[in-house]
């Protein structure tokens, strides 16, 4: 059988020890994906913790994370935002993969932005465009909340169920309110629904047809376990992704993690104005 160790007390473990280390109590969530963490260096009043002093936190291995959880203000908004994220393609436990996003819900925070690198499935879609994510299709294998339920996890009344809803995972008022910032920035924002593979191998061209089919507009390797948590938990879910390369097959060119962190650094620019434009609206809207 395996085993599902109860990450309740660990996780609270390290919420104590960030809380010895920051009076900020934190609205908003945020996990950067693969070359998108110097979005970290907007964070105002910043307290940088590396994950390795942090009491149970897991360590990515992957070159472009790099494991720093960064809490302080953005627009005036107390937020949290982690460095890097560790995969299960790294051999991390599925529970180690949503440690962080638990501990970011035991922090306070009532949204989690969730955004990664994914290669685009939808042929409209360019290198270094942004999507907003709609949905999700999960073909990992696995899913984050395997084991037994552990209900102190809800950070509202009604979460922490056996068995939660996932109809409206990415909250439509976020979706909504990001495609009107976008606007008002001056750039397009479509939506998209990701599917989330294993990896690390990127997909083979019969992969991605079969996953267009599916329906699924981007592809990528990680996301969806934390956005299963954060429901859980009863968190709203914003999903961007970057689209860093076309997906295997889409176009006559090889895929490669260079590439992927490149792409990143080069649209750094928009995805720092468009989450510096979101977060402040994303507290109006849910609390007055
Ligand atoms: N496939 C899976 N994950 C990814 C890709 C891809 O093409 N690009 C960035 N992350």
């Amino acid at each position: 059988m395996p085993q599902h160790p109860d990450q309740y007390i660990p996780a609270t473990a390290a919420v104590a020890h960030i809380r010895t280390l920051t009076s900020i109590s934190p609205a908003i969530g945020i996990i950067l994906g693969s070359g998108l963490g110097a979005f970290a260096s907007q964070v105002e009043s910043a307290v940088t913790i590396p994950y390795a002093d942090i009491p149970h936190f897991p360590q990515s291995t992957v070159v472009g994370h790099s494991g720093k959880l960064v809490i302080g203000t953005i627009a005036g908004v107390p937020v949290a935002v982690m460095q890097g994220r560790v995969h299960a393609y790294e051999g991390y436990p599925i529970t180690e993969v949503v440690f962080p996003a638990r501990v970011l819900g035991l922090l306070g925070c009532k949204t989690l932005i969730v955004t990664n690198a994914a290669g685009g499935i939808r042929s409209s879609l360019r290198p270094g465009e942004l999507v907003v994510l709609s949905d999700h299709i999960n073909l990992t294998g696995t899913n984050a909340a395997l084991g037994p339920n552990e209900p102190r996890f809800a950070c509202t009344s009604t979460a922490g169920q056996r068995f939660f809803d996932m109809s409206t995972a990415y909250t439509p008022s976020l979706r909504a309110l990001s495609v009107q910032a976008a606007d008002n920035l001056g750039f397009n924002l479509t939506e998209g629904v990701y599917l989330a593979v294993l990896g690390p191998s990127f997909e083979t061209p019969a992969e991605i047809r079969a996953f267009r089919t599916l329906g699924a507009d981007l592809v990528g390797m990680s996301t969806v376990h934390e956005v299963i948590v954060a429901r859980h938990m009863g968190l709203d879910v914003l999903g961007l992704s970057l689209v860093t390369n076309m997906a295997a097959g889409v176009i006559d060119q090889a895929i490669d993690h260079e590439d992927v962190l490149e792409i990143g650094r080069n649209a750094e620019k928009q995805f720092t104005s468009l989450l510096t434009a979101v977060i402040p609206k994303i507290v109006t809207s849910s609390f007055f």
